[in-house]
């Protein structure tokens, strides 16, 4: 069996609002393996954006223990790819120097990155792009640059929160794709491949690329379900009709909208 990479142990998540307390996630136990591709779905506002700041120390949750990498959380971890809700592109940097930012970050050569980065963009349909400022480009071309500035140092584990979301559906079954590849679908075995956890309002997506699939209650956010997607990889597109596809869709679905009863959330 393999490593666990992140592993969630009753994890709660209460905020202070102005208006009282908002219990954002209760009782989420969760274990992510190395290498593993793993999907969080539920409705909007049940935690999943929440789930990925404590996960990557950005927030500290108010119950429960998170470890990533053998280590308790309890500071922002370094070695991730975070790509946001929001493309957060600072507005004054060309997209390369965005890009490149990762690099600054952490002390390293920018400049010497400077050819992966522009691979990067290439890669996401930005070749020629890189001298452009945030604004002068797409929201979904902006979300594509922060993906780019999320794989810049090649991390070990990447935490996308609906990376796709402001693409159109063609773009976004190339990101699909490209994202697999990137992660070593075809070419690394298991632990060699990159740890993912990957927040999508896509049922079809989350299917698409996922190793499992964790299905979260309306808020406070607790897992509900926790599937084994078990088609075959390399994924391809043609799979999207099989028999299996549907029937895992559909499960997720009925999960998700509570219409055949989970019978595990209380
Ligand atoms: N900083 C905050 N202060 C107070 N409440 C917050 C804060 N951030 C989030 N919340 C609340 O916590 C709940 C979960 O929010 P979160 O953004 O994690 O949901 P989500 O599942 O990512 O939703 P969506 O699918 O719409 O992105 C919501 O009710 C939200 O209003
Ligand atoms: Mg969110």
């Amino acid at each position: 069996m393999a490593s666990a990479l992140i592993d969630l142990d009753r994890v709660g998540m209460t905020y202070q609002a102005a208006s009282g307390p908002v219990e954002a996630l209760a009782g989420i136990s969760l274990t992510v393996g190395t290498g593993e591709f793993v999907s969080l779905v539920g409705p909007s506002g049940c935690g999943k954006s929440t789930l990925l700041r404590i996960v990557a120390g950005l927030r500290p949750a108010t119950q429960g223990t998170i470890t990533v990498a053998g280590r308790k959380v309890d500071r922002p971890i370094a070695d991730i790819g975070m790509v946001f809700q929001q493309p957060i592109l600072l507005k004054w940097r060309s997209i390369l120097d965005n890009v490149l930012l990762p690099a600054e970050l952490a002390g390293k050569n920018a400049a010497a990155l400077e050819p992966r980065a522009l691979g990067l963009l290439e890669m996401a349909g930005l070749g020629g792009f890189g001298g452009r400022l945030p604004r002068e480009l797409s929201g979904g071309m902006q979300q594509r640059a922060s993906l780019c500035r999320a794989l810049l140092l090649d991390p070990p584990l990447l935490l996308m929160d609906e990376p796709f979301g402001a693409l159109d559906a063609m773009t976004r079954d190339d990101m699909a794709l490209e994202l697999l590849r990137i992660w070593g679908e075809r070419d690394l075995g298991r632990e060699a491949r990159k740890t993912v956890l990957f927040v999508t309002h896509s049922i079809a997506e989350a299917v698409f690329l996922s190793d499992r699939v964790v299905v979260m209650s309306p808020r406070p956010g607790r897992i509900v379900a926790d599937l084994e997607i078990d088609l075959p990889r390399p994924r391809t597109v043609e799979m999207r009709a099989s028999e299996a596809f549907g029937r895992l869709s559909l499960d997720i679905f009925r999960t998700l909208t509570g219409r055949e009863g989970t019978g595990t959330s209380t």
